[in-house]
């Protein structure tokens, strides 16, 4: 019997060495051409997205599971903004020792073990794919502040289409409870007998997008670097033009109060903004193909912290200083700020500039689901014929479905708020686990050539470690139906682990 059980031990930490990665690596050797320059471009065109143009509307005003911190999430953000750095510091020393597809999965194979490694890309499944559906229902809510600027030149079913077909039921019953509307005025039911009914709600453009970019996705698409450098400019000139012409219009008396909520608020507003900062492994994975990694990728990543920070923050002040604080829109809160100031072409532009920029998310982080999808399933934690090839596009097509149907089922039922909260949780648990995991490394390996190395260890990774873990502990103590799903998501992770990963052998080298 203990035999038995120290067997399960054994297995369960079973390692795939680093050597094996850097073996793999090594056949695809990439050439060392990025610079600072290059590397900042990567980062804001992986981390600007849906945080500043929608979620942050949810930080100020709070949502269903929270409350917000009104001005005060200037400060919410500078905390995520030092979360952030000390995970990416720790995810570039890993990433740049163990330069191989996979990223936090792949470092946590080579460091913990397997049952550990399944776990956090069972994890990082909540950080993309989860990730997916705050920024589809995010992108549904700039099309409509899009098409409601063609009010004179498209029919009114289009320009205003029916709030069901444009929401998720949590979100109609929120809105509804809010301007105290009878529920049944803004959607259909379906009516069972004993009195019981189903509600209908569907968000129908987040469920087009998604399938849209599916399709696209199983016939091809290579990233470029180029497409990534128009898009970082079309984001900036968009957000950096809402700060000039809003500025204009800020009444300093709508700052106040400044932190309605307290300490509570601000802290709430860190764990949903945080969302706004993710999206920084993107540096660190290009650790292998940068010139000077040692000198150029902490100088990138502390500079792209600095830019998103420095506008994060503009944006929050001109927003909190022309929008009297309970009517900041949360689902396209920079256009609805444009319109209510009178200046509905810029709203026009901020909506369309935003449509690109959750578009390029969407791509990227469903190719992230993808490629998480595919290392857990080479290892066999997954059935392996998930990972077929299209005979005609060459694109793994079984999982780019599977990963689009997870983002279209999860539509159906979360809101913005809840699944942005349910991926910062993910993502908070894989940064806790690489600085954990750079601890470890030190120790176990300390020979082992580091062409980056996090600065005054082990004080920054243990730093991460509380800051990120201690923001995990908050949320689930202050409660939420994110908090439940968190767990019951880990539940299911070993669950599936237990009744398939395990029993499946594997090639640990
Ligand atoms: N940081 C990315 C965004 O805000 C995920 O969309």
């Amino acid at each position: 019997m203990n035999d038995k059980i120290l067997n399960i031990v054994k297995n369960l930490l079973s390692k795939k060495s680093t050597d094996v990665f850097i073996q793999e690596s090594k056949s695809t050797e990439l050439k060392k051409t990025l610079n600072i320059f290059d590397l900042l471009i990567l980062g804001v065109s992986a981390v600007v997205g849906t945080g500043i143009f929608t979620i942050i509307g949810s930080a100020i005003v709070g949502g269903a599971n929270g409350v917000g911190a009104g001005t005060a999430v200037i400060i919410s953000m500078l905390i995520a903004a030092t979360a952030s750095l000390f995970s990416a510091l720790a995810y570039s020393e890993m990433a740049a020792m163990i330069p191989v597809a996979g990223s936090a999965y792949t470092f946590t194979y080579a460091t913990m073990g397997e049952f550990m490694a399944w776990m956090v890309g069972w994890v990082l499944m909540l950080e993309y794919a989860i990730g997916n559906i705050t920024v589809a229902t995010a992108w549904t809510g700039y099309l409509t502040q899009l098409l409601k600027g063609f009010k004179h030149v498209l029919p009114q079913f289009v320009t205003n289409f029916p709030f069901w077909l444009r929401n998720d039921f949590r979100s109609v019953y929120a809105f509804c409870d809010k301007y105290n509307i009878d529920v049944h005025d803004k959607m259909p039911f379906i009516h069972l007998p004993f009195g019981l009914e189903i509600p209908v709600a569907v968000n129908i453009p987040a469920i087009f997008i998604v399938l849209l970019l599916t399709i696209i996705l199983i016939k091809g698409v290579k990233e470029s670097t180029r497409v990534a450098g128009i898009m970082v400019f079309v984001n900036l000139s968009i957000i950096i033009s809402f700060v000039i012409v809003g500025s204009k219009y800020v009444a300093p008396d709508n700052w106040l109060p400044f932190a309605p909520n307290g300490i509570e608020g601000i802290l709430a507003g860190t764990f949903i903004i945080f969302f706004a900062y993710i999206g920084f492994d993107a540096i660190s994975t290009a650790a292998e193909e940068t010139k000077n990694p040692q000198r150029d990728l902490p100088i990138a990543i502390i500079g792209t912290l600095v830019l998103c920070t420095i506008l994060y923050v503009s944006v929050a002040l001109v927003l909190t200083g022309i929008v009297p604080l309970p009517h900041i829109d949360t689902q396209a809160p920079l256009a609805h700020a444009m319109r209510l100031i009178g200046k509905n072409w810029y709203a026009g532009a901020i909506s369309v500039g935003a449509l690109c920029a959750l578009t390029s998310v969407l791509l990227v982080y469903q190719l992230g689901t993808t490629r998480i999808f595919y290392a857990i399933a080479r290892d066999n934690f997954l059935p392996k014929n998930i990972m077929q090839i299209h005979p005609k596009y060459k694109t793994p097509h079984i999982i780019t479905w599977i990963s689009g149907l997870i983002v279209i089922f999860g539509a159906l039922f979360m809101d913005l708020n809840i699944s942005a909260e349910l991926c910062n949780y993910g993502t908070f648990a894989s940064f806790v686990i690489i600085c954990i995991e750079v601890l470890i490394l030190r120790k176990t390996e300390p020979d082992r050539i580091r062409p980056f190395k996090v600065p005054f260890c082990p004080l920054f990774p243990i730093l991460g470690i509380i800051l990120c873990g201690c923001f995990m502990v908050y949320k689930a103590l202050s409660g939420g139906e994110s908090s439940l799903y968190f767990v019951l998501w880990v539940i299911m992770g070993v669950s599936i682990y237990i009744a398939y990963g395990y029993k499946n052998k594997r090639n640990n080298g």
